[in-house]
Order: structure tokens, then C-alpha cells, then sequence
């Protein structure tokens, strides 16, 4: 099938693009490299051997966008492109409502235009709010505590709506837990602008000494060790279980939402003692207040995934911190 994915050349879109073309499939990748570079379009050329037909292109720019989707007609389409920093969301948050609602409804008025019906839609955990316990389903009620987490209940709502009044569309919301890693020949992975927020991209950088330490928000938590528990996944697992959700797509379902975690938590300390054994580096660290808006715990129940679409996580916490290792490393001139 042709698959057009939004925001391709992003982290997890660009291994996306890796799993879908071994899979069979064509890819057309449209990002207006806002939070990406276009290096990133020769390492799938490596990776892949297939060349990859690029459109630079904003998506809130309708009619540029609308022309392209009209000219790939794709069969489906999975939507990345957004902005995703939660901090940022607070201090700009009309930049992200601009952003995230306004390229989602081009994307849906254009798709309309052209009669493409199958959309896979890039949600997050965030949406679960505060859950009140864990394994979270998917069943649990939804909140947001931060502008960027509200952008992707808002457009959970927006499909839903869309979806109940065209019964021809349809859409799988996947619900991200927390990806990490990178693919196995280094080549793509998590590249974020200036000092990053979350957990992994700030351990490679303190390994590498490009950060002096890392500070672990929180030792205090009502959790084995004090410190935050997170459902990691390897961003590979994650990029499998969209090629999941387009064979889902041809079933004609309407809209189904599944969480994709691994089902399993693992504290902060977990992941630097790992990154630490497994890759034999110094990761110096100390421990600090909480931040603001963190929750004690947030892990998957992946069953839903597993029973509906056969997704299995194959890689393990020490295939995840290993993976990310190399990645930086193969970036950082030692
Ligand atoms: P990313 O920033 O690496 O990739 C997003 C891509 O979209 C970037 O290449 C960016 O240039 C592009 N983009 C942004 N706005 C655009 C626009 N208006 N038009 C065209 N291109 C645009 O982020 P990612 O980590 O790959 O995340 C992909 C999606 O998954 C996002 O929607 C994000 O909110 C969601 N998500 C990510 C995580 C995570 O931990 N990384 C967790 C849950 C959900
Ligand atoms: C964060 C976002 C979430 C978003 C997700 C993926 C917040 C509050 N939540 O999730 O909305 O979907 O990223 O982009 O920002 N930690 C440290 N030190 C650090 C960084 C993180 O101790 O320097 C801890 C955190 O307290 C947390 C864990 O590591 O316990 C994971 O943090 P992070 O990687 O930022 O992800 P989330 O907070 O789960």
C-alpha cells in the first residue's frame, strides 16, 4: 500500500518509514522540518536501499498540502506532525493549538477531497491525565493537564466526531507510552533541539559529557525505589505497531484506540543503572525535587494491542538503553 506519513522524518516517524517499507509498503514522507533535518531522508536511503519521495510542505499551509495529498493519493495515512515539548506547550500554547489543530484539520478536510478513509493517528499517555491506578486501559477517563496534552484529547474528540459522521473513515489512535532508543545500525534515533526534557535523550548526553548531570526528579514517590515509574518502549516496537494499525485499517472498524507500551514500569534509577552496566559509562546524577506535573506511575495494560492487533514488544529495557548508547555515540565526534 502507499502510506503518507506526517512528520516522517521525525523520531518516531522516520522509523516508521523503516518498518513500513520492510513491510512492503511505499512511503511518502511530507514534514516541514520544524523539529527535524533532512539527513535524516539519506540515512532511510541506507537503511532501506530505496529511495524516498520527499515533499517539504507545513501542513497548515492547506493548499500546498492539499495538492500533494491529491497528486500520492494515498491509501493511508499516518499523522506525526505536531509539536510535542510539554514545557513549551505552557509557555506557547497558542503556537501549539495553531500547530497541532490546524494541520489535523487540513489533514482531514484534504483527505476528504481525495477520498482517502484510513488515518492512523499519533496520541500519547499524556491523555490519561493523573490515572487513578495502573495498568492503565484504555477504557480509563481521559484529562489534560498541559496545552500540548490538551491538542491530543482535542483531536481524539475531532476524529471521533468526523469518524461518526462519515462511516466511511477509518482511524486507530495509538496512545504512546514512553519510546526510547534508536534503530539497530545507528543511523536514526532521538536527535532533540537544545537541552532535551525527557529522561533518555538527557542520560545519552551526560554519558557523552555534553551535559555535566542529570537531575532525577524525585525520590520520594510511593514507588518501589522513590523515583518515577514509565512504560518505555523501544521506538522500533513502536514503529511495528503502526504497520499493525494499517492492516487494521483494511478491516473497516471505524475508529479503535489502543495503548502501545510494553505492560511493564521501570523507575528512573532502573534506566540509569542499566544505561550504566550495560554500556560501561559513567552517568553522574543527583537526585532533586520533584517536577512539576510529574506522576508516581504510568504503565500500560497492552492487551487490548496484543489480543486485536498481535503487537508483542521483542526488544528488552537492555536493547533500549544499549540502542540509544549508539546512536549518540555515532553522532558525537569522540
Ligand atoms: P518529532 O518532533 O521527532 O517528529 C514530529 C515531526 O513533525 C517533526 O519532524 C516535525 O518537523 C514535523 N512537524 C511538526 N509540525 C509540522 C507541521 N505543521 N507540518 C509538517 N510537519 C510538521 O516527534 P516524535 O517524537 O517523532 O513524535 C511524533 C508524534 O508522536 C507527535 O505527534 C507526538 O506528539 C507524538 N508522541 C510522541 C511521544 C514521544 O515520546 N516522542 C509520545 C507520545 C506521543
Ligand atoms: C513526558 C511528558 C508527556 C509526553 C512524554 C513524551 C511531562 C510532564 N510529560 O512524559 O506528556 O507524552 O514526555 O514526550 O513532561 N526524569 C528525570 N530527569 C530528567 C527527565 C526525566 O528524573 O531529566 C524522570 C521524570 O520525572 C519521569 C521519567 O524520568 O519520572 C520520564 O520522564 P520523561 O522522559 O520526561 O517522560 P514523561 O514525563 O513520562
Amino acid at each position: 500500500m502507499k502510506i503518507l506519513l506526517t512528520g516522517g522524518l521525525g523520531y518516531i516517524g522516520s522509523h516508521t518509514a523503516v518498518d513500513c517499507i520492510e513491510n512492503g509498503h511505499e512511503v511518502v514522507i511530507v514534514d516541514n522540518l520544524s523539529n527535524s533535518k533532512i539527513e535524516v531522508l539519506g540515512s532511510l536511503k541506507q537503511i532501506t536501499g530505496k529511495n524516498i519521495k520527499f515533499y517539504k510542505c507545513d501542513l497548515c499551509d492547506f493548499n500546498k498540502f492539499s495538492k500533494i495529498l491529491k497528486k500520492e493519493k494515498p491509501d493511508q495515512v499516518i499523522h506525526f506532525a505536531g509539536l510535542k515539548a510539554v514545557g513549551e506547550s505552557v509557555q506557547k500554547p497558542l503556537m501549539y493549538y495553531n500547530n497541532n489543530l490546524v494541520s489535523t484539520l487540513n489533514l482531514l478536510k484534504a483527505m476528504e477531497l481525495c477520498d482517502c478513509n484510513n488515518l492512523i493517528f499519533s496520541s500519547s499517555a499524556t491523555v490519561y491525565g493523573e490515572p487513578k491506578s495502573v495498568p492503565i486501559t484504555e477504557d480509563f477517563p481521559l484529562s489534560a493537564t498541559n496545552p500540548y496534552g490538551r491538542t491530543k484529547l482535542m483531536i481524539e474528540e475531532i476524529l471521533g466526531d468526523y469518524q461518526k459522521a462519515n462511516k466511511y473513515f477509518n482511524v486507530v489512535i495509538l496512545r504512546y507510552f514512553n519510546p526510547i532508543g534508536a534503530h539497530d545500525s545507528g543511523l536514526i534515533g532521538e536527535d532533540p533541539n537544545g537541552i532535551p526534557n525527557n529522561l533518555m535523550p538527557y542520560i545519552t548526553k551526560v554519558a557523552f559529557g555534553k551535559l555535566k548531570q542529570l537531575s532525577v526528579f524525585g525520590s520520594d514517590y510511593n514507588t518501589p525505589d522513590g523515583t518515577g515509574v514509565r512504560d518505555y518502549i523501544h521506538v522500533c516496537d513502536l514503529a511495528h505497531a503502526h504497520v499493525l494499525a494499517i492492516n487494521k485499517n483494511t478491516e473497516n472498524k471505524g475508529l479503535l484506540i489502543y495503548n502501545v507500551g510494553t505492560g511493564k514500569g521501570y523507575s528512573v534509577l532502573d534506566i540509569v543503572n542499566t544505561f550504566i552496566k550495560n554500556n560501561k559509562v559513567d552517568v553522574p546524577y543527583k537526585i532533586v525535587e520533584r517536577r512539576p506535573g510529574d506522576i508516581a506511575e504510568c504503565y500500560a495494560s497492552s492487551k487490548k494491542a496484543s489480543k486485536e492487533l498481535g503487537f508483542k514488544a521483542k526488544y528488552n529495557l537492555k536493547d533500549m538503553v544499549t540502542s540509544a548508547y549508539n546512536y549518540e555515540k555515532k553522532h558525537t565526534n569522540l
